[in-house]
């Protein structure tokens, strides 16, 4: 069936009840009951696919948003109509909210494909909102734009600049090490995170947000733009006229979101000093279009790409400084050397097309020029060992480099509870220059993978004056925290990885130079341990959603994706 012969509008996938005149009928008078009138339920239809919640703050401004959003579906000709899906608001989910992204991404995709639209505004923010999205979006494979709430406003403490949430991590550290008290912590937290939108700094929201934008499937420049500023809600309503536009094209995601694209990601992710999560989502992204995200590759695009962007964790500003000194376009055209230029934007026009149209100025504090950037290489690199076959990943541009060749003894934690009871006991045996180890915080395990990986320093050393020390796991970091932290072990120690085997007083190499991370236990004792040890997998999880998860969900490499989602499913 040619394009112009393909039904739109409320003619798309008629309800089956046997009669395709009696369907029509039915949905045309039930959609009358909302108060449409005739000429606008002739017209193509633009879904608004949101997440407001309740329970999600980040998203507090969405609303007026999708208001806006509306608008500009309405000026262009189309009819909008909004959705919600579920919604994962970061801070208020059990046991992570990584757990529920592929639930997100099966709900966007299934409702993208299952109700009447012609294109669709992916309306996210919080962390695991934009790549659920794009997941669901690239699945559904309809034209598609994303949209995002955009980053809070900075507030401020006796004169201090503060954003949720490296100051967050700053501040309770400096709680723990009794330099300020009960009143004072109270006081920050109230001033923490001050307005509507996601977290201030480079965190894994500001990360996706830009990656999206990098991706092509945002308008230029709209990754930063604070939450409350109108410009946001004008770009929102330029969003809706866009989706208009891209009504019968081929312009999909999966023609967006390509080899090429996922490369260009990358180095933005790289040159921004972006969140680690950010590896995890486009792995799984990549695994929707049947493509697999390359860690050695990783490693190659890391070691020639600058970090060119000072913004918190990593260095000294905020989102809202990150938008006024020229944006994500700014970021790209320093890097215009190193990307694919010809790659696709949900506007049509090339990635290349869209820097040279961008405003020239820049603020070099905020955005380096490539010959004067913040670091000389990227912000991430992946390590492989015996510790970690299939791959580990570490935050280099938040890291102490006096870690980076480091040997010593292992202090382990064999669970987060297990960590919890032990971390601040004032007999732990634990040194400065002890590695602290947690095991079965991985994707298999029964917390599925939490944000968990950047342990705290024991109390007794953080009052001594302790500040970073090598922490390594199968789990997550926060992308607005910082420190030595060797991430996304994999295979994890609920599979039975070899994480699974390291004991206390092993001693373990890191090597950043060599990219590598071993285990310095011979392979007998190694061997020796393995035939005792059972993997501590998640429970045997009887029903629901647990069991799904437990079932099938990948390692890190992998994305974290169910795997029979990811795309040629049955062949893995
Ligand atoms: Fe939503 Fe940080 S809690 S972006």
């Amino acid at each position: 069936m040619s394009d112009e012969a393909k039904p739109r509008g409320l003619r798309r996938g008629l309800t089956n009840y046997g009669d395709f005149g009696f369907s029509g009928y039915l949905r045309r008078s039930f959609a009358s009951s909302m108060g449409y009138s005739r000429e606008m339920l002739e017209r193509p239809i633009v879904g608004i696919c949101h997440s407001e919640s309740g329970f999600n703050n980040c998203h507090r401004a969405m609303p007026e948003l999708v208001e806006a959003v509306k608008r500009g579906v309405l000026a262009a000709g189309a009819l909008p109509i909004e959705f919600p899906t579920v919604s994962l608001g970061e801070v208020f989910l059990v046991p992570t909210s990584l757990k529920f992204r592929n639930l997100m991404s099966m709900d966007v995709e299934e409702m993208i494909r299952a109700q009447p639209m012609d294109a669709v505004v992916l309306v996210g923010g919080c962390d695991k909102t934009v790549p659920a999205q794009l997941m669901g979006a690239v699945s559904a494979d309809l034209p598609a734009i994303q949209l995002v709430t955009g980053p809070m406003s900075t507030g401020r403490y006796h004169g201090e600049r503060l954003g949720a949430c490296t100051d967050c991590r700053r501040f309770w550290a400096r709680y723990r090490a009794g330099e300020i008290d009960d009143v004072e912590i109270a006081e920050v937290e109230q001033r923490l995170a001050t307005t509507a939108g996601t977290c201030a700094v480079m965190g894994t929201a500001s990360t996706m947000a830009s990656i999206a934008e990098a991706l092509g499937m945002m308008p230029a420049g709209s990754a930063a733009v604070p939450a409350v500023d109108a410009l946001r809600l004008r770009l929102a309503e330029e969003t809706g006229r866009m989706a208009v536009g891209l009504i019968g094209s081929d312009l999909t995601p999966s023609h967006i979101i390509t080899e090429q694209a996922l490369e260009n990601a990358v180095r933005v992710l790289l040159a921004i000093g972006g969140s680690t999560n950010a590896v995890i989502h486009l792995a799984a992204i990549a695994g929707r279009l049947g493509l697999q995200l390359d860690l050695k590759r990783l490693n190659v695009l890391s070691d020639t790409t600058p970090v060119l962007v000072d913004l918190k964790p990593t260095g000294a500003f905020y989102m809202e400084d990150l938008a006024a000194a020229g944006g994500i376009p700014a970021v790209m055209r320093e890097l215009r050397h190193l990307l694919n230029l010809d790659c696709l934007t949900v506007t049509g026009e090339t990635i290349g097309e869209r820097i040279e149209r961008w405003d020239p100025w820049v603020d070099r504090a905020v955005v380096r020029a490539r010959d004067q950037p913040v670091q000389d290489e990227g912000g991430l690199v992946a390590l492989f060992g015996n510790l970690a076959p299939n791959g580990a990943i570490l935050k280099r541009s938040a890291a102490d480099p006096k870690l980076f060749e480091k040997e010593g003894r292992c202090v382990v934690f064999s669970s987060l509870d297990d960590l919890a009871n032990r971390i601040d006991d004032p007999d732990l045996d634990v040194h400065a220059d002890d590695i602290l180890v947690l095991k079965n915080a991985g994707p298999r395990s029964e917390s599925c993978m939490p944000e968990a990986g950047y342990l705290p320093i024991p109390k007794k050393l953080a009052r001594a004056g302790v500040k970073d020390m090598l922490r390594i796991s199968d789990a997550r970091m926060s992308g607005t925290a910082f420190g030595t932290i060797v991430l996304h072990v994999s295979p994890d120690a609920a599979s039975g990885g070899p994480l699974s085997f390291v004991e206390t007083g092993d001693v373990i190499a890191l090597s950043v130079r060599d990219r590598s991370i071993e285990l310095r236990v011979a392979p007998d004792e190694l061997q020796r341990r393995k035939a005792g040890t059972a993997p501590a997998a998640a429970g045997p999880a009887k029903r629901g959603y647990d069991w799904l998860h437990s079932e099938f969900v990948t390692q890190a490499e992998f994305g974290c994706d169910f795997r029979f989602l990811m795309k040629d499913a049955a062949d893995r």
